[in-house]
């Protein structure tokens, strides 16, 4: 049997982690869990990349968050790797001698840098370095495919070139050159508040109806789709509806399973109470299994640590055969 892809992915333990990570991200690593040698990570050094942010106590506490939640989403340890980034020191070796092989002008032009920055002149250096290290993370796993949300895109194509920039330099690195891997629906969830905007991890820890939580309440789901933004009229057809109705419609689509004619055809041309009823029941009953297994995994801490120490353990003999194979690549001598 010809060897698995290998899959690799990680979310930022930082703010609320909402829908739109669930199916931009996390239910596509979970669908596919028996197609590929799956690596999913909690990327805990991508999140001190703004340290303005980090409360010390509670970073600890969403990065235990986070590791729970993609088990409560169904990544079975058994099929996949499951770890946090920092218990890997090869990461940050990785992104090192990266370092020395990026141009800064490929990392001034990225968007999320720019977006990120502002005029903020203290801003750190890790927030411009930061497609390094995540650069870093998916190369050091020979990773074929790394499924992602449409706003992680940029980041891949960086991967992407600096990959081949380090094969073509050093001949025998053979950096395997990724795939990003896009859900067809979800890919970009937007704002209920506000649909010209990413749902956001940020802003859904400070506005509320802005996103829609994966620990969330039934009630506090019902509130936030109700009142979602919408428009006055009653177009409910994927390629005509507003902006606000067509992120509904998406949500919808990805988390009923349904075509997109079965849809229009059951709320084309109503009211848009019907629509939002219908997505909060889906909404609902997506998340009450994953609330369900967070809480027994809540209560059993020493389980999840056992895991994310196996999951690194695996990690660290994978990523320490790639390092040494760069390292000999580019000319250091073998420990
Ligand atoms: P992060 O933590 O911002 O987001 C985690 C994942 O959720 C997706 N996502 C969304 N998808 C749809 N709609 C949205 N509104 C939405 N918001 C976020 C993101 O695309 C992402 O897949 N840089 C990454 C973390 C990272 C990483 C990696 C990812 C570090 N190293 C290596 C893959 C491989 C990030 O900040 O994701």
């Amino acid at each position: 049997m010809a060897q698995k892809q290998r899959v690799f992915s990680g979310v930022q333990p930082t703010g609320k982690l909402h829908l739109g990570n669930y199916v931009g991200a996390i239910k596509q690593w979970a669908d596919n869990q028996d197609a590929y040698d799956n690596i999913f990570c909690v990327v805990d050094l991508h999140a001190v990349t703004i340290p303005e942010n980090v409360d010390p106590k509670q970073f600890r506490a969403k990065s235990l968050e986070v590791a729970a939640l993609y088990l409560a989403c169904g990544i079975d340890p058994d099929k996949s790797t499951v770890f946090l980034q920092s218990h890997v020191a090869e990461h940050s070796e990785m992104a090192w001698l990266l370092n020395c092989v990026t141009p800064l002008g490929w990392l001034y032009r990225m968007t999320q840098f720019k977006a990120k920055a502002g005029s903020n002149e203290s801003v750190g250096t890790g927030l411009l370095d930061y497609p390094v290290l995540m650069a870093a993370d998916i190369l050091l796993y020979d990773t074929h495919r790394v499924p992602v949300g449409e706003d992680q895109k940029q980041h891949i194509e960086f991967t992407r070139d600096l990959a081949q920039r380090v094969n073509n330099m050093f001949p025998g690195a053979d950096l395997v050159i990724p795939e990003p891997m896009i859900p067809p629906a979800g890919a970009r969830v937007m704002g209920l508040d506000d649909p010209m905007v990413k749902m956001s991890k940020s802003i859904g820890e400070t506005k509320k109806g802005h996103s829609i939580g994966l620990l969330d309440a039934p009630g506090t789901v019902k509130k936030a789709i109700m009142s979602a933004q919408t428009d006055s009229g009653n177009e409910a057809r994927f390629d005509h509806a507003g902006p606000g109705v067509r992120n509904l419609l998406d949500l919808y689509e990805v988390l009923s399973g349904q075509g997109r004619e079965a849809i229009e055809a059951e709320f084309h041309g109503q009211g848009y109470g019907k629509l939002k009823k219908a997505l909060v029941e889906q909404v609902v009953a997506a998340l009450e299994p994953v609330q369900t297994r967070y809480a027994e995994l809540t209560g059993s801490p020493d389980y999840l640590l056992s895991i994310l120490r196996q999951g690194a353990e695996r990690a660290r003999g994978i990523a320490a055969t790639t390092q040494a194979r760069l390292r000999d690549a580019m000319g250091f001598v073998a420990p």
